[in-house]
């Protein structure tokens, strides 16, 4: 008999990424769902049917800050390995709805290891707490596991608190209890208010003609952006490891949000100027002159994490993990499905628009 997971976040990218990945390895897989008015509707599970899971995975409606139906859900599971990645992700929401991600990020992953305990289930349990790299905020690059963390974002603060849970938990009652601490990692599934999503959508819809141009915030922001689909399995190799232990899982490269921008506009054969400073500055077609990128300042964070650098040595060393993905392939897979996406919604439309 294959072993059974539990997934809190399944709906998300890593989500369903991690279920594709665990079917495949022939485990039984069971997700989290929060009561949503969009529960029955397609949309609210469009990842699960786009890698085709829906049918291959049970899913149990509850909630992270509902402590009773976290137990009642774990208990009739009996899973062997639970990947907590439910989570209020968006860092700059995070700053206008402060005390959801508290209740979400931090009181959520506590109501995980409490079920554990309260069940009984320290010894059969193995535990992955999807920790990030936001947690580091401004410290020091590159980041690993013994960078003192400084946190800019409320977000980041309620991870750090679930992180530090996590470890006590371990060290206090001998679960099974792993902390992944992975920088921004992307893919085709990626929420479109994320930035790659954001821009590959752009570019996908001007290079069909669209007029207006991309609005961001901080384009001099550096990130380690990796591929979602390497870090699922990154998360399973930390829980495989003989004893539990807290791994960055990164790339070990770092690009800005302007180079992300014209890697993404390479890919439909534009290439793109910069020019003008601050909130002046726009990205223009450098043979046509069109502006396609502005800077909006809505889009700006109230403190500006500018830089992160992920050092995954202890992964590479200790799993022989690392990122196989390149920074380059990721654009290129991100904005081919948004392009290819766009003809699949307007063929829609046109059927839609035939049937009435
Ligand atoms: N979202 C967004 N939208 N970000 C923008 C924009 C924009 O229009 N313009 C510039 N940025 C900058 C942000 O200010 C940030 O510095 C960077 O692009 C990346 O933003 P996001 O894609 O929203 O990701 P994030 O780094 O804040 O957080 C993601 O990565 C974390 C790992 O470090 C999320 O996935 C988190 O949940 C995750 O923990």
């Amino acid at each position: 008999m294959g072993k059974v997971a539990f997934i809190t976040g399944i709906l998300g990218q890593d989500g369903a990424y991690l279920a594709e990945f665990l079917l495949g390895k022939g485990y039984e897989v069971h997700g989290l769902v929060r009561w949503d008015s969009g529960l029955c509707s397609y949309e609210y599970y469009s990842r699960l049917y786009s890698l085709d899971l829906i049918d291959r995975i049970t899913l149990h409606e509850g909630d992270m800050i509902d402590a009773n139906s976290l137990n009642h859900i774990i208990k009739n599971i009996q899973p062997d390995e639970i990947y907590n990645l439910a989570a209020l992700s968006h860092v700059k929401v995070s700053f206008e709805t402060p005390s959801s991600a508290l209740q979400i990020n931090t009181v959520g992953t506590l109501n995980v290891l409490e079920s554990i305990r309260i069940l009984g289930l320290e010894d059969k349990v193995k535990l992955y707490q999807a920790s990030s790299s936001e947690m580091f905020g401004s410290a020091p690059m590159p980041q690993n596991e013994n960078t003192a963390m400084q946190p800019c974002s409320p977000y980041g603060v309620a991870k750090l608190a679930a992180y530090h849970l996590a470890c006590v938990y371990r060290r206090s009652y001998g679960i099974f209890i792993s902390n992944g601490i992975l920088f921004n990692h992307e893919s085709p599934l990626r929420g479109g208010d994320f930035v790659t999503h954001k821009v590959t959508r752009g570019v996908a819809e001007i290079s069909k003609g669209r007029c207006d141009p991309i609005r961001l915030g901080n384009l001099d922001s550096v990130r380690d952006w990796g591929a979602a689909q390497d870090y699922v399995r990154g998360m399973w190799m930390i829980l495989q490891h003989s004893e539990a232990d807290d791994f960055v899982l990164a790339t070990g490269r770092s690009r800005s949000v302007r180079d992300f921008v014209s890697a993404s506009f390479k890919v439909i054969g534009r290439q793109i100027e910069w020019k003008y400073e601050g909130i002046n500055e726009k990205g223009i077609d450098s043979q046509t002159g069109e502006v396609l990128v502005v800077v909006d300042p809505e889009f700006f964070r109230p403190i500006e994490l500018e830089y992160l650098l992920g050092d995954p040595t202890k992964a590479k060393d200790i799993l022989s993990w690392s990122a196989q993905i390149s920074f380059d392939q990721l654009v290129q897979d991100m904005v081919m499905a948004d392009i290819e996406l766009l003809s699949i919604e307007k063929n829609n439309a046109v059927g839609r628009s035939y049937a009435q």
